[in-house]
C-alpha cells in the first residue's frame, strides 16, 4: 500500500502530525469505533477499516500524532473534498485519555497550515466540515476555532441524524 508523501516538515508545534502508516489503520479503526461516534456512522470496525485503506490508497489524508508511540490523535481529510476545489475534514478523533490536552487544537491548526502551503501556496482558502447536531460539545469545539455553521442537512449519513456544514475562512497571515 502507497501512502502519500509527507509535506509536513515545515510545521511546527508540540506535536507534529504524520501520514498514518498501514500497520496503524486497525488501531485506528478499534479506537474510534469503540466510542459514541464510530457507532452512530459505521455499521463494524472492519467497514471503518476498508473505508480507512480505501482512502489511504487515493487522495485522502490520514494523519496521526504520536505520544511516546502511542497514537493520541487523528486526523483525516481530503484536499479537495469539498466541491472540489476545498479542503473537507473528514473525521478528527481523540482518545478519551488524551481529550482536554490541546491535541484537537494542534491537529485543526495543521489541517489550515496545510490548507494554505500543503499543495501550493495559497493566500486564502476555506475549510468545510460536518458535525452531527447530537455532538454538541464537538461543535463547541470547532465554534471556539472559528469555524461557522453555514447550514443543516437531514440525513445526510444517518437516516434522521441531522449534520451541519460548518466552514472556516483561512487567510496565510503576511
Ligand atoms: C472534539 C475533539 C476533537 C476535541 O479534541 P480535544 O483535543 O479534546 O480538544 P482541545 O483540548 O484541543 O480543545 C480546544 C478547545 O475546545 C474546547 N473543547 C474541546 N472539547 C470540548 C467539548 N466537548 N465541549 C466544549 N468545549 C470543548 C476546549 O475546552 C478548548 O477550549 P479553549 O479555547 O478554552 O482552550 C475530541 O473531543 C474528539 O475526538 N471527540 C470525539 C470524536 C468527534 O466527535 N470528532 C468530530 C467528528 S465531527
Amino acid at each position: 500500500m502507497e501512502f502519500q508523501r509527507a509535506k509536513e516538515a515545515d510545521f511546527e508545534g508540540k506535536w507534529i502530525p504524520q501520514p498514518a502508516q498501514e500497520k496503524d489503520l486497525a488501531e485506528l479503526a478499534a479506537m474510534i469505533f469503540d466510542s459514541e461516534l464510530g457507532r452512530k456512522y459505521y455499521p463494524t470496525e472492519k467497514t471503518l477499516l476498508e473505508k480507512m485503506q480505501a482512502a489511504c490508497q487515493n487522495s485522502d489524508r490520514i494523519m496521526v500524532v504520536r505520544e511516546k508511540e502511542k497514537i493520541c490523535g487523528m486526523l483525516w481529510f481530503q484536499m479537495k473534498g469539498a466541491f472540489g476545489m476545498y479542503p473537507y475534514l473528514h473525521l478528527i478523533f481523540i482518545p478519551d485519555s488524551m481529550k482536554g490536552n490541546g491535541v484537537g487544537r494542534e491537529l485543526m491548526r495543521y489541517l489550515e497550515y496545510y490548507a494554505l502551503n500543503g499543495e501550493g501556496q495559497k493566500i486564502k482558502s476555506r475549510i468545510f466540515l460536518t458535525a452531527g447536531s447530537w455532538n454538541e460539545g464537538t461543535i463547541e469545539f470547532y465554534d471556539r476555532l472559528g469555524y461557522t455553521t453555514i447550514g443543516v442537512i437531514p440525513s445526510l449519513f444517518r437516516k434522521n441524524v441531522e449534520e451541519r456544514l460548518l466552514m472556516k475562512v483561512c487567510n496565510r497571515v503576511l
